[in-house]
């Protein structure tokens, strides 16, 4: 009796719902959705915001607005993640490097010589383990809707590097995060954690004398101009998750949450599917720059770097996870 009384309250409830929720979008104008990041347009990310914010206003125009902010203009990535998580922006892309302090197991993709190359880091995102680590941060009203590449991580510094040994006692510039720490403790180099948009002035000073960074970036941010020599190690790599708030993601009405979904996708692959050659005409440019001299290092050359640094995983297996490490090998 209470269960036939109680339907049509039911349905009214549903109905209601549905309508107020329509009228998130109609009523109040578009949803407004803020993307923060630290890169500048010509960067795999900068691209890939800006083709995002284009194909929102073709398909969605009436109904969601992309708000583009590139070049840290509003916040660096530790800043901007804490804002993402009080709505004040509610897209960022940072690099996997950038969510120590919400998840460990995202620190698999700094682990050193874990991945041989970008085809595999795409596998193991792709495969179950790796989507999985989407929602790692989910507790933390974090949500990730995709990863984009940038590409695998080489090692600049103010004289040429081509043994580990040479490294020691250098101080190098890293993103937050303490396996990169470990990575340079191994060879007995210092690690300073800086801001992306601190990187180029504190290489020009002095404060460090060297950096890990994908081909892109290096060109991007003109670092030619201060580091004079650039070794192919191929050691890292760097990747980005793209993440929402949660709490918004899932207030917006389900039928243009999906559309955008599938246009993410879209921006996705595009993105994803261009980084190799992106990475190659980033190449190029340094290389004909004149001012930054790459050394390519033989496999007993590498090899070497690869023993150095190998010791870090065992640092951080039981953070990790061994069997999340496990998978990641087998995408090799
Ligand atoms: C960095 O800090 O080196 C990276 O996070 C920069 C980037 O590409 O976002």
């Amino acid at each position: 009796m209470k269960r036939v009384r109680s339907l049509p309250i039911i349905i009214l409830t549903i109905l209601s719902s549905f309508f107020s929720l329509a009228a998130y979008a109609d009523e109040s104008g578009p949803i407004v959705i803020r993307f923060s990041h630290v890169s500048n347009d010509g960067s795999p990310k900068g691209k890939g915001a800006l083709l995002l914010q284009k194909l929102v206003k073709e398909r969605l125009g009436d109904k969601v607005v992309i708000e583009v902010h590139g070049n840290s203009e509003l916040f660096n990535d530790t800043d901007g993640l804490e804002a993402l998580r009080r709505n004040e922006i509610q897209l960022m892309a940072p690099s996997l490097s950038k969510f120590r302090a919400y998840t460990d197991e995202l620190q698999i993709f700094d682990l050193p010589f874990l991945f041989d190359d970008l085809a595999a880091v795409d596998k193991f995102q792709s495969r179950p383990k790796g989507r999985q680590l989407l929602l790692s941060m989910v507790k933390q009203g974090i949500v990730g809707l995709a990863y984009w590449h940038n590409g695998m991580k080489q090692l600049s510094a103010n004289k040429p590097l081509t043994t580990p040994e040479e490294a020691a006692g250098l101080n190098f510039r890293i993103q937050n995060s303490d396996v990169l720490k470990a990575q340079f403790a191994a060879v007995k180099a210092n690690s300073v954690v800086l801001p992306y948009s601190a990187m180029s002035k504190a290489l020009a000073d002095g404060q460090v004398q060297g950096a890990e960074n994908p081909w892109a970036n290096f060109d991007e941010q003109n670092l030619q101009s201060v580091q004079p020599y650039l070794t192919e190690t191929n050691h890292g790599v760097l990747d980005y998750m793209l993440v929402t708030n949660s709490e918004f993601w899932y207030d917006i009405p389900f039928e243009i949450r999906s559309q955008l979904e599938g246009i993410i996708a879209e921006v996705t692959y595009q993105v994803n599917q261009t980084a190799a050659e992106e990475t190659l005409r980033h190449r190029e440019n340094i290389a004909n720059s004149g001012k930054t001299e790459i050394i390519s290092l033989s496999d007993e050359q590498r090899a070497a770097w690869r023993q150095s640094m190998q010791p870090v995983w065992q640092e951080f297996s039981d953070q990790i996870g061994k069997r999340l490490i496990r998978s990641a090998q087998a995408a090799n």
